[in-house]
């Protein structure tokens, strides 16, 4: 029986495929082994023409879109609703992203169901941080440290997108960042491998849920882009990548072997290239490494005419040899350019491309079609008349505890927050103060009604009198306004506390959004001048959607928080924080470096021949610049709370670790404050001697806890010679023997507690 008590075989006949029902093995559509291919999916090859078979390979933007989802990628051909009617029906259409329409989804998938083979259609959409219920921007997000709360957000996001008949989601976005210019670190989980891992599991398993992915509440999660894209050169977006085979392995691998780990069925090739080859005709990377050593056997799709773009990247003559080049590379759907539609049938013609790698291509396609149960009712998750599942309060709910967990607390002089929420005046002043737009951060295509989700509706909802609130613009995010910086300043005198809303719009990151100067722009830093001026306290409540230099601003203010763009709960999430309902918990997912010119700066990086002793002072010949040291203003991992943390009692036994034991670590750390905390224990280690140069520091485990006044905890971790593993000289996983640093710590670049240990031969 499926969930709606239809059986299968009343579906298949309703949808007139009965022929196919005797070839399609019980259960099957509910597994989730993307190794077994069902035998009616050969037989349906064998009666496929080759036309019929490169429009299964053929995705397009879908004819009805909303302005956000039409805005997020550059106009290319689409085809009206009729040309998308009439391919469907064709065959000639394997399906369609970026709608949330589920009328039109249920007339494409009726018009599929018209086709000769009435293949179902697939629907997927850029689901990036929920759909109509925004949670915090992926970055953001992971600042939580909390990969449990990453898989509820993607669990509830696929429940929403689900609904309306969406099968396939374009995330989790998983390239690591370490250039803070490049503006799509926002969509991922930042500098850090084993962070970007955990998060890529955890978000795959929350797209996909845990009944199988037939179930009519689960999407599929396409792990992107592969690979290296966030290692462009400059931070530019799209530009060159060129990394080694070994860093590629130790750092920008990783995270998608979690997210296949966790069972992802779909990839997207990168736009790069990498090393002088476009990801989208890498048959090193598509085939050697992903397909043969990974044993991945899903889907990989093109990204947005990703195939045609090899023409501009000089690899490819033309269209058809753009087509030629990424099919044999591997790439098994062409995203939005058409070129497999129509040059696929001639180009196996012709001999140019074997028969055989076209239908291992429309296999792995009709298999994902499947394993999402389209086989067995293709309206599966096409419901118009069920209950909405849009933005129930338990998601808002749950959009509100996402917001104040992603919230960093960087300064706080005096103990000024949290802030009290009677009894004070309040200036909240800054271009972000009543912006809800920005909220939504670069990639909502789908947000639901979040006008009243800026931070000044959140502060007047959390506050005793509401009356007690002004709130000034000031500036633009780009310039000045008149008399901006003269309310801002009469605002401040007639208050007791200034909070400013300053730093990036939503339109400062995204795709296509790489920034020269990592900083807040200098209107912005004027009228925070002018206001600091006043003598009144100040607290910044930064939005942003990459790591900032905040050298200039720090001075100027009493108190600093990390906001990114929080979602549909935004204000109300942040005004939890201000006012101490709930203690940041939150610590950053990306260095923060002290002037722009630093980056790429991230915590991992190698110690150089000639590291520097005394970063706070310039000696000469060392590693760092002239004026700043080669060290974070705010490093990964870092955050405060309204608690006073202390680290103590680091035991870890002998410090021998042999070839099939462990190390057991403990640390205690103590809250000696008056007010709740929670703590993110990390734990780091550094190789002192290896066949290949180590990092600094290496993030190996992180553990939250939640402290009482007054309260400790004994925090406990163990290391494998497994979590020791690095690529060797031969690029092959290695590990050796010797002498390792170890340091629980609140953050990378700090002491903390340090011990050494031996891993034996
Ligand atoms: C982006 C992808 C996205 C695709 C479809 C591209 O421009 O790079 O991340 O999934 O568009 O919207």
């Amino acid at each position: 029986m499926t969930p709606g008590g239809i059986t299968r075989r009343q579906l298949l006949v309703a949808t007139g495929a009965a022929t196919l029902l005797s070839q399609l093995p019980m259960g099957l559509a509910l597994g989730r082994d993307a190794g077994k291919v069902p035998a009616f999916i050969d037989t349906l090859i064998g009666k496929m023409t080759l036309q019929e078979k490169a429009g299964q390979l053929t995705l397009f933007s879908s004819a009805s879109q909303n302005g956000a989802a039409a805005a997020a990628n550059p106009v290319t051909f689409t085809g009206a609703v009729s040309v998308q009617i009439a391919a469907a029906i064709a065959g000639q259409l394997t399906g369609v992203f970026n709608s949330s329409n589920v009328l039109w989804h249920e007339r494409l998938q009726k018009a599929a169901m018209q086709s000769r083979l009435k293949i179902p259609m697939i629907f997927a959409a850029d689901v990036i941080h929920g759909f109509t219920t925004v949670f915090p921007v992926p970055l953001g997000e992971s600042a939580s440290f909390e990969p449990e709360l990453a898989r509820r957000t993607a669990r509830a996001a696929a429940m929403e997108a689900a609904s309306v008949g969406i099968d396939w989601t374009f995330a989790p976005m998983v390239d690591i960042a370490r250039d803070a210019r490049w503006g799509r670190g926002v969509e991922g989980s930042g500098e850090d491998v084993l962070l970007g891992r955990r998060m890529a599991a955890a978000r795959v398993q929350g797209f996909q849920g845990e009944r199988g992915l037939a179930d009519p509440e689960a999407v599929a999660a396409c792990p992107k882009h592969f690979c290296a894209y966030g290692a462009a050169e400059g931070g530019l977006d799209y530009n060159t990548t060129d990394v080694s085979e070994r860093v590629l392995r130790q750092t920008y691998f990783p995270p998608f072997q979690a997210g296949f780990e966790a069972g992802a069925l779909t990839t997207m090739a990168a736009f790069n290239e990498i090393s002088g080859i476009p990801a989208t005709a890498n048959k090193w990377l598509l085939d050697d490494v992903l397909r043969g050593q990974w044993d991945f056997r899903g889907v990989v799709v093109s990204d947005y005419t990703g195939d045609e773009e090899l023409i501009a990247h000089g690899f490819a003559r033309d269209g058809r040899d753009a087509a030629r080049l990424a099919i044999l590379a591997g790439v098994d759907m062409s995203m939005q350019s058409g070129l497999y539609l129509k040059h696929l049938p001639d180009l196996v013609e012709s001999g140019e491309v074997p028969l055989a790698v076209v239908d291992a291509s429309v296999r792995r396609v009709l298999q994902l079609k499947a394993q999402l149960g389209l086989f067995d009712d293709p309206f599966r998750r096409i419901r118009p008349s069920a209950p909405s599942r849009q933005r129930l309060p338990e998601t808002l709910a749950l959009a509100r505890e996402a917001a104040r967990k992603s919230v960093v607390l960087l300064k706080n002089d005096n103990q000024v927050l949290p802030l009290r929420a009677g009894g004070q005046r309040i200036a909240l002043i800054g271009p972000l103060a009543q912006d809800w737009d920005s909220t939504k951060g670069p990639w909502t295509l789908f947000g639901g009604d979040d006008s009243s989700s800026d931070l000044a509706s959140g502060l007047k909802q959390a506050m005793a009198d509401p009356t007690q609130l002004s709130v000034v613009a000031g500036c633009g995010y780009q310039g000045p306004l008149p008399g901006g910086i003269e309310d801002a300043v009469n605002a401040a005198n007639a208050a007791d506390v200034v909070i400013m809303a300053i730093g990036e719009s939503r339109d400062h990151s995204g795709e296509a959004r790489s920034r020269t100067s990592i900083t807040v722009p200098q209107p912005q830093l004027d009228l925070l001048d002018a206001v600091a001026a006043t003598g009144k306290p100040v607290v910044v409540v930064l939005g942003n959607g990459r790591a900032l230099a905040l050298g200039e601003l720090l001075p100027k203010a009493q108190a600093v928080l990390v906001g990114w763009y929080l979602g549909s709960a935004s204000g109300l999430g942040l005004a939890d924080v201000l006012f101490g309902a709930y203690g940041p918990s939150a610590r950053l997912p990306v260095s923060f470096p002290r002037e722009s010119g630093q980056v790429p700066y991230y915590y991992d990086h190698k110690i150089t021949g000639r590291p520097d002793p005394h970063p706070e002072k310039l000696s000469a010949f060392k590693t760092r610049y002239m004026t700043t040291p080669n060290a974070a203003l705010f490093p990964f991992g870092f955050g405060l709370t309204y608690g006073r943390i202390e680290y103590g009692g680091l035991d870890i036994g002998d410090g021998r670790l042999t070839v099939e034991g462990t190390l057991a670590i403990r640390a205690t750390v103590h809250n000696r404050g008056t007010r709740a905390a929670e703590e993110v224990v990390q734990l780091y280690i550094h190789d002192r001697a290896a066949s290949i140069t180590r990092p600094v520091q290496e993030l190996k485990d992180f553990r939250k806890v939640a402290l009482a006044p007054g309260a400790s905890t004994q925090v406990h971790f163990t290391l494998r010679r497994a979590d020791l593993l690095f690529i060797g000289q031969d690029l092959k996983p290695t590990v050796e023997p010797g002498t390792f640093d170890l340091w629980v710590a609140p953050s990378a670049e700090v002491d903390g507690l340090h011990a050494t240990f031996e891993l034996l031969a």
